[in-house]
């Protein structure tokens, strides 16, 4: 059987990314997909155990105060978790899988916003993850300001979304650096543009790739 095909939206906090992900689905429906050969995920989470990884990572607690590399191996250890007991066995199965965040955040928030060293996150990452990497990642960018106003509309913020200005700038020029360096596998999309050209950039950029074409 073919291997499955997995694709990945990252960006900053409100640019879209969720809405942008059932988009994909739909896109994947129209072309033919089945239900069942579909795949949503997100992370950090997508699994009972993952999901309550999750938990920690965005609760602001009062009594103890989560330190970047705990954050940094917490990230990982519920992306190793979702990628062996969720993705890898539906690609294994010739599915799609359609992820709402993934490395590339890890880089971005745990490298830019907390300042831990690229070396430090690729070496965790190479020895959970390998050779394992998204077919394609759909970057959307937004100023962070635009994003956060979006993400503040549902009221409460988490431990990431109560960061300052100056960590959200930092988060965007990490996934704008990775795109320049990686424009074959990383696509980029103007996230602050209007519900409709978001959609038909990312239209385009499936049917570029021909994805279930
Ligand atoms: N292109 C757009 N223009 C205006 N509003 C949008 C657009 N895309 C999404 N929204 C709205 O912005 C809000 C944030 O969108 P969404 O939840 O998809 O972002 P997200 O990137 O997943 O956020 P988070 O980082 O919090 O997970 C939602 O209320 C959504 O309806
Ligand atoms: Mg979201």
């Amino acid at each position: 059987m073919q291997r499955g095909c997995f694709i990945v939206v990252e960006g900053g906090e409100g640019a879209g990314k969720s809405t942008m992900a059932a988009e994909i689905v739909a896109y994947l429906r129209e072309r033919g997909v089945s239900d069942d050969a579909i795949v949503r995920t997100r992370e950090p989470g997508g699994t009972p155990i993952a999901e309550d990884i999750r938990k920690i990572l965005k609760d602001i607690r009062k009594d103890d105060c989560l330190c970047p590399e705990a954050e940094l191996l917490l990230m990982y250890a519920a992306r190793v978790q979702l990628v062996k007991t969720v993705i890898m066995p539906a690609l294994e199965a010739g599915k799609y899988v359609v992820g709402d965040r993934h490395d590339l955040s890890t880089l971005a928030y745990q490298g830019g916003g907390r300042g831990i060293s690229r070396e430090l996150i690729r070496s965790i990452r190479d020895a959970v993850l390998g050779d394992f990497y998204p077919d394609l990642t759909i970057l959307m960018d937004i100023p962070p300001e635009k994003g956060l106003l979006r993400a503040g509309k549902r009221g409460e913020l988490d431990r990431f979304e109560q960061e300052d200005r100056d960590f959200f700038e930092r988060v965007r020029k990490v996934f704008l650096d990775e795109y320049e360096q990686h424009p074959d596998r990383i696509a980029l999309v103007r996230a602050d543009q209007d519900f409709a050209a978001v959609r038909a950039d990312i239209r385009t950029i499936l049917e570029s790739k021909c994805i279930a074409g």
